[in-house]
């Protein structure tokens, strides 16, 4: 909290990513800052060591520190990393993704998610010559995707968070940018049709911790084709942990375009736009260009996290695993006594707690938070999954997982919520995590 409090003097917000605010967690309790990783596990900078339920916020999918791609990477420094001509590397992971995914006939890089989506947003807008864009889901932080609340302020609140002013986003933008509600197929075909040979492209988070409904994501696309607007999977949280075919083969839907970045290279910058040769080929005539999109680190990297997870069958590694872990954290509510309940898709768990309040339920979320992170344990109340996560981690998370559970019970029971927090309930809005 004192480096917190040095960061705040200088860094406008305390940090980069707001994931990583320390309000997002039990603020005074939670680590705030890492020092080293290895595997499934950190150490903060006093010195404690955490199992990360976090996974790097989603781009750590082989365990930290990974020997392959760690070796690989050092290997590339070496030989330089960027170069004043292309590499090599940019034409092997390409061909490498085409392999792999369905939707890749054709490949662009970025170093970052959000990124990547905005050269998305880009060349589906450049490729139809259409300004509109429909999205379902958190895509970044660009001026395409935060035109949305120039409209109406709360246009991102199911999307992102509550409380997002679009301060700095040009107000020409407004009405380019319209979100549509998950699972909702009517709500999208209205919106379509209002907007009718305006929209460029419909982009979405396939699926975060629970399945779509039955044929909606098969109607997505065939909404987006009728309209004539290119349809895009965001599969920048997904990666490759629903299967070696992204989401997109898990759910069986190939989309004309799809955006992965984070746990693709196992924790080095990267991001990649890949699709139809058709919607990508214009891209050829559009200005998109930096220098550090080609850099070997970040492509390296990649092609060695993309074989290394294929090689460890690491997909079915976490749907496994994670079913083992919504056993064990269940039987651990159930033997406190406590109708807290782990679910989801077993590569996501969640827990749901036994509320129908916000703000009892945000106060049993942070104490569960505050809980679990004094017994060694980082994380919101759900799991992000990697590879190196095993028994120890399972046996030593289940265990605190129970203790903490008892702590919550008699919180509930005893009415004593408030006095068992060590700290403000986590904010969910973000006009309140500025201070
Ligand atoms: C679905 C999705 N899209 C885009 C992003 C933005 O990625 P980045 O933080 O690498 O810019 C994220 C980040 O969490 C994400 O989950």
């Amino acid at each position: 909290m004192d480096l917190y409090r040095r960061a705040l003097e200088l860094i406008p917000g305390g940090t980069q990513l707001v994931s990583r605010r320390p309000t997002r967690y039990a603020c005074g309790v939670s680590p705030v800052y890492a020092a080293r990783a290895k595997g499934a596990r950190f150490h903060d900078v006093d010195g404690n060591e955490y199992i990360d339920w976090v996974s790097g916020i989603g781009a750590i999918i082989l365990g930290y520190c990974d020997d392959v791609v760690d070796d690989a990477v050092r290997d590339q420094i070496g030989r330089g990393v960027n170069f004043s001509i292309s590499h090599e590397l940019e034409i092997e992971l390409a061909e490498e993704l085409v392999k792999t995914i369905p939707c890749a006939e054709m490949v662009r890089y970025a170093k970052c998610g959000g990124e990547a989506c905005a050269i998305a947003v880009r060349i589906a807008r450049g490729a139809t010559g259409r300004d509109k864009v429909l999205f379902c889901g958190y895509h970044g932080w660009h001026d395409w995707y935060l035109a949305a609340n120039l409209d109406a302020e709360a246009n991102l609140n199911a999307h992102l968070f509550p409380g997002i002013e679009p301060i700095g986003v040009p107000r020409a933008l407004a009405g380019t940018a319209i979100p549509f509600p998950y699972g909702d197929l009517p709500a999208l075909g209205e919106s379509l049709e209002a907007h009718r040979g305006e929209i460029a492209a419909v982009i979405m988070e396939p699926l975060r911790s629970e399945l779509p409904p039955e044929g909606y994501l098969a109607g997505v696309e065939k909404l987006a084709r009728e309209h004539g607007a290119v349809f895009i999977l965001d599969e920048v949280s997904a990666g490759l942990r629903f299967g070696m075919q992204g989401a997109q083969g898990f759910v069986g839907v190939t989309p004309d375009m799809a955006v992965f970045a984070k746990s693709i290279s196992n924790g080095y910058p990267m991001g990649v736009v890949m699709g139809r040769r058709e919607v990508m080929q214009p891209a050829e005539r559009m200005f998109i260009s930096s220098t550090y999109w080609s850099d070997a680190i970040g492509l390296r990297a990649a092609l060695t996290t993309i074989r290394e997870v294929r090689r460890r069958q690491v997909p079915a590694y976490l749907a496994e695993f994670g079913a083992r872990l919504i056993t064990r954290i269940n039987e651990a509510a159930a033997s406190a006594g406590l109708g807290v309940k782990c679910k989801g898709l077993p590569i996501h768990p969640h827990l749901d707690f036994p509320t129908t309040d916000p703000a009892v339920r945000a106060k049993l979320s942070t104490l569960y938070v505050q809980e679990m992170a004094k017994r060694g344990c980082h994380g919101y109340p759900s799991f992000y999954l990697n590879a190196a996560q095993g028994q120890p981690e399972l046996d030593q998370t289940a265990a605190a997982a129970r203790e903490t559970f008892v702590i919550l019970a008699q919180g509930l029971e005893q009415g004593t919520l408030d006095q068992l927090l060590e700290c403000e309930p986590t904010q969910e809005a973000f006009r309140r995590l500025v201070r």
